[in-house]
């Protein structure tokens, strides 16, 4: 039996549709119910239903063998787990953002202040770029900072842009590509070897991933990973 979370809200149904596509009966599994563990004895699996930040630790500690979660969790969370296969969809951008007119450093004291829930990518990113930065923490509605003066800069997700441009934001800097990815929990994949490279093939068939970012052996996740800084503008 493999225990596979995944990452519950905007991402849940498009897994589903690629597990269904992959040729899995996930009859019991409905994203309308409250409920959070569905067994489906008839494929050999169990989802749970979580949080995408708790996917990583699910899975690290082996509460599930497998979690499909976007790749800008991994990049913040540092998960000590494989992270074997890019499954494409759900594709968006990590991208700093500004108010409109104000997307120039030089209007900006020496230290600015940006909002995000990617604490750990923004000090990375800023640190580079040799920018020093505070960092205020939130967990949602990023692109209301800015507009009430609680930073100078937010580093959150774009995927349409409609977002930023509700709120009269424009897009500074990208700072990385995110999609769903398929994690693997290290004991798992050396106990469980034949179902998780079973559901690695079939999950890989289906997947409409650009060529290049495919492994065909296991690799680790962000942990002592290099990443690619990615800048489209100033
Ligand atoms: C995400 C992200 C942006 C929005 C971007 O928020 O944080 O706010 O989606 O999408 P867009 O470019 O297509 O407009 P989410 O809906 O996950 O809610 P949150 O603000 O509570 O994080």
């Amino acid at each position: 039996m493999l225990t596979i979370a995944l990452s519950k809200g905007k991402m849940l149904n498009l897994t589903l549709d690629v597990f269904r596509r992959a040729g899995y009966t996930l009859d019991s599994l409905s994203t309308e119910s409250r409920r959070l563990v569905f067994p489906c004895p008839k494929i050999g699996m169990t989802f749970l239903i979580v949080r995408p930040t708790d996917v990583p630790t699910y899975v690290e500690y082996g509460a599930a063998d497998v979690g499909i979660v976007g790749k800008d969790v991994l990049m913040e969370q540092d998960s000590d787990v494989y992270e074997p296969l890019d499954l494409g969809f759900g594709a968006c951008r990590i991208a700093v953002a500004a108010l409109k007119g104000q997307a120039s450093r030089d209007l900006l004291s020496s230290k600015i202040r940006v909002a995000t829930k990617y604490p750990k990518i923004t000090e990375r990113y800023f640190n580079q770029h040799g920018v020093p930065v505070e960092i205020v923490k939130l967990y949602g509605s990023i692109e209301l900072a800015p507009l009430v003066g609680l930073a100078d800069r937010i580093v959150d997700l774009v995927e349409t842009g409609n977002t930023l441009k509700a709120h009269h934001l424009v897009e500074v800097e990208c700072i990385a590509q995110s999609t769903a990815r398929l994690i693997v929990n290290r004991a798992s994949l050396k106990l469980k070897h034949v179902v998780v490279t079973e559901l690695i093939k079939k999950l890989r068939a289906v997947s409409r991933t650009p060529a290049g970012s495919r492994t065909s052996a296991p690799r680790k996740s962000s942990r002592g990973a290099r990443r690619t800084v990615r800048r489209t503008r100033r």
